[in-house]
């Protein structure tokens, strides 16, 4: 059968690594895909120094694949939003299928992309952009396509989740730690975009878009960073018996959807809180199937051209069989798209953790107590710790029930009000999963 010819945008750590696996893996891969799958272009920056690309025609310039004519599938590894985006578009426009590990790209993209390439009849894949290798679009779209689905929340960078497990494991240093996750190729060539949840609500939006049949709508992502977490309280929420994990969540609601980035409180027993290190894993809760978890690598040369190749497989299976785009970009058809929006972040409903810091006299417990009652915030546990030297105020650690967000707010405005309370209440939200 006729090879599918591939040119790959951008030689760094995943397109060296997509070079290597579809070298290594050729006649396996080839048996898979019913043809062989053939590289005749590469483009980057500069030539590479180490990975050999003897055979492969080499340009610094990424529009000479798209404008190839030797060219069946343009893969874009270079990252970034806007060449990103021309690229990709020329490719569509070229009639070129295209592959893309580009999360910030579709994310923001996508919409775009996915209409250019419908028109175009091209298939445009990205399981790459979420969760390095872990299959989760195929499974999102496909495995799952019988379910409802309720809910997604997961560990989706790789580099905040090391951070946290350094920290917490090690006592290690905030920035030594990202500078080791730099090093190793895991961080965004901007860190911010890792620690501050750029990066996951990218991933978030693609996955709440595949789970909900929804448009991508990036903008309208809640993040909240892992930048300003206080030691005490990662290891005031181990005492009380839970870890603090960066979670992406969405969640359906009657009248939307909950589309948000940030700390959370996550119970030691459950398999989420035991994901460590830079792996990622992403929980999908279906009215079907219940519960299931997705574990793997989140990045990193090898584990994310795995995905890469997955979708140029699935496209030399698609050329051949003279199929249309096989399955829709989002999982549903453009015209069953749904019309739900993403609930603002005090319509949210979470649990809490609130550490207050208060002088230490009698009645601030029962002052605090009331105002969440008042409010009508359930408490689930409360530690109160003794009051440290230093400064004579007492840390009070309380966990209470699911409530809005809205609700939360007030409470602590109330509670910073009161006299007998220095500071701000430091809130981290705290979510209990099914199964
Ligand atoms: N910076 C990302 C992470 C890379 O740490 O997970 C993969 O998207």
């Amino acid at each position: 059968m006729k090879p599918v010819r591939v040119g790959i945008c951008g030689l760094g750590t995943v397109g060296g690594g997509t070079v290597n696996v579809l070298r290594r893996n050729l006649a396996a891969i080839t048996a898979r895909a019913g043809c062989p799958i053939e590289i005749v272009q590469v483009a980057s920056r500069s030539q590479p120094e180490t990975l050999d690309i003897t055979g492969i025609e080499f340009t610094t310039d990424v529009f000479a694949v798209a404008n190839n004519p030797n060219v069946d599938v343009v893969v874009e590894l270079m990252g970034g939003y806007d060449v990103a985006r021309d690229l990709v578009l020329k490719a569509v426009n070229n009639g070129k299928h295209v592959v893309t590990a580009n999360k910030a790209l579709i994310a923001v993209y996508g919409n775009e992309i996915f209409e250019a390439a419908a028109s175009n009849k091209v298939i445009v894949a990205y399981e790459a952009a979420v969760a390095g290798g872990i299959p989760i679009i195929k499974s999102l779209r496909e495995g799952l396509a019988a379910n409802k689905i309720l809910g997604v929340a997961g560990i989706i960078n790789g580099t905040g989740n090391f951070i946290l497990t350094e920290m917490r494991d090690k006592g290690r240093d905030f920035a030594d730690v990202l500078a080791e996750a730099q090093a190793l190729g895991y961080a965004e060539a901007d860190p911010t975009f890792d620690v501050e949840g750029i990066d996951a609500a990218h991933k978030l939006t693609i996955l709440a878009s595949a789970a909900f049949g929804v448009p991508l709508q990036f903008d309208a992502a809640f993040t909240e960073g892992i930048s300003k977490l206080s030691t005490v309280d990662v290891s005031h929420a181990q005492e009380l018996g839970y870890r603090i994990k960066h979670l992406g969540i969405a969640r359906a609601q009657s009248d939307g959807i909950e589309l948000r980035v940030h700390p959370t409180l996550v119970p030691q027993s459950q398999m989420l809180a035991k994901v460590d290190g830079v792996m990622n894993a992403v929980l999908v809760e279906g009215d079907a199937v219940g519960t299931t978890l997705y574990y793997g690598r989140g990045a990193g040369a090898e584990a994310t051209a795995s995905a890469v190749i997955a979708d140029v497989v699935d496209i030399a299976r698609a050329i051949h069989s003279d199929a249309e785009v096989p399955v829709p970009y989002l999982g549903f058809k453009a015209e069953s798209m749904a019309d739900l929006k993403v609930l603002p972040i005090e319509e949210v409903v979470s649990g809490y953790y609130l550490r207050i810091q208060a002088k230490d006299h009698p009645g601030v417990l029962a002052k605090v107590a009331s105002i969440l009652s008042d409010n009508h915030i359930n408490i689930e546990s409360v530690m109160q710790k003794e009051s440290e030297e230093q400064n004579g105020l007492i840390p009070m650690i309380m966990l209470t029930h699911t409530v809005k967000e809205k609700q939360i707010n007030e409470a602590i405005a109330q509670i910073e009000a009161l006299d007998d309370v220095v500071g701000e209440v430091v809130r981290i939200r705290v979510e209990c999963f099914k199964g």
